[in-house]
């Protein structure tokens, strides 16, 4: 690349990572106006929710109601773990689908309690469950730039390996993610590099975590590589349960601004932005509250 994009596309995940692991639980109808606000400030893409177990994940169990709250929404996109997950989402409005596997095998063990080659073979059937034109199904892969735990190190050539089972099997869209925010430009891009020259036909996106401000190096990184689609959350929320010590993902706020300040166009309107995170954080604290008296 040698100019920046002129448009970037910024894919919000508030409604699903940013609320997976917050002790505070919005109640469904807040969940819906959120994703609701988020569209009306222009995000595109959302990440609305994930049918994974409520044993696991249960600040998310409500998600067929949420759907069932936003009939008028084609933007929405769902996480989705093994084939049961790909079922209750079919029955839902959500149009995008991201299966998630991850380039740590005791991360893979730990989030999803079974191995990558299993989870493939859950996409597999998923795919051939899906009927054409229904649901676009995307792969995601956690840590792909760093394991949270510090015996593993994760290779490129390795990520690159999943990124194509998963295309191979029929992913229209690859996203990367620093799940524990390990990530650094160059590691990135030599990630970045790698999977393109294993899938050179198939959209990247990238889904960020941020430690010591690094997250924002990423996307420089990323745009340098002609990745235009980057996922963040509201506030900087986020973190997957099931990894150690990961932070917050990258601020959506902060990544819009930055973008404008660059003059890259994504769409959103920052002030309704920074409107739709005031509610939802004082919402998030009146929840915790709420759950607070009721452990008391
Ligand atoms: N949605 C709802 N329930 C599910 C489910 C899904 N996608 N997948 C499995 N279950 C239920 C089963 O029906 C079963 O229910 P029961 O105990 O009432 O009989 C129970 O969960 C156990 O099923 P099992 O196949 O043994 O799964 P598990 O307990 O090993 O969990 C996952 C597997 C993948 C569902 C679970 O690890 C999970 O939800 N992980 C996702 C974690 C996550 O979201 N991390 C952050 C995002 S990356
Ligand atoms: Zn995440």
């Amino acid at each position: 690349m040698t100019e920046w994009p002129t448009f970037v596309e910024v894919v919000d995940v508030t409604p699903r990572d940013g609320l997976q692991d917050e002790t505070g639980e919005l109640t469904t109808e807040e969940k819906i106006q959120l994703i609701r606000d988020l569209r009306a400030a222009g995000v595109r893409r959302i990440e609305a929710t994930s049918f994974v177990s409520p044993k696991w994940i249960p600040q998310l169990r409500d998600a067929e109601q949420v759907l069932a709250g936003l009939a008028e929404c084609d933007n929405l996109i769902a996480l989705v773990p093994n084939v049961r997950g790909f079922e209750r989402a079919l029955a839902t409005v959500a149009r995008e689908l991201t299966f998630v596997v991850s380039a740590s095998p005791r991360h893979q063990m730990d989030n999803l309690h079974m191995s990558l080659d299993a989870s493939l073979a859950n996409f597999q059937a998923i795919v051939q469950a899906t009927e054409a034109g229904t649901v676009r199904l995307r792969g995601a892969i956690s840590c792909a730039f760093g394991s949270p735990f510090h015996e593993e190190m994760i290779r490129p050539d390795e990520v690159a390996a999943i990124a194509k089972s998963l295309v191979h099997h029929g992913a229209a869209e690859v996203s990367l993610a620093d799940t524990v925010g390990l990530g650094k430009p160059d590691f990135v891009r030599r990630v970045i590099t790698a999977v393109q020259d294993a899938v050179p036909s198939t959209p990247l996106a990238l889904h960020l975590h941020d430690r010591y401000g690094l997250a924002l190096g990423n996307v420089v990184a990323a745009l340098f590589c002609g990745v235009t689609t980057i996922e963040s959350a509201l506030g900087g929320l986020g973190g997957c349960p099931y990894a150690p010590d990961a932070p917050g993902n990258l601020n959506t706020e902060d990544l819009v601004r930055w973008f404008h300040l660059m003059g890259i166009e994504t769409g959103i309107d920052l002030e309704m932005l920074g409107s739709v995170r005031k509610r939802l954080l004082g919402q998030l604290a009146q929840a915790e509250t709420r759950q607070g008296e009721l452990r008391t």
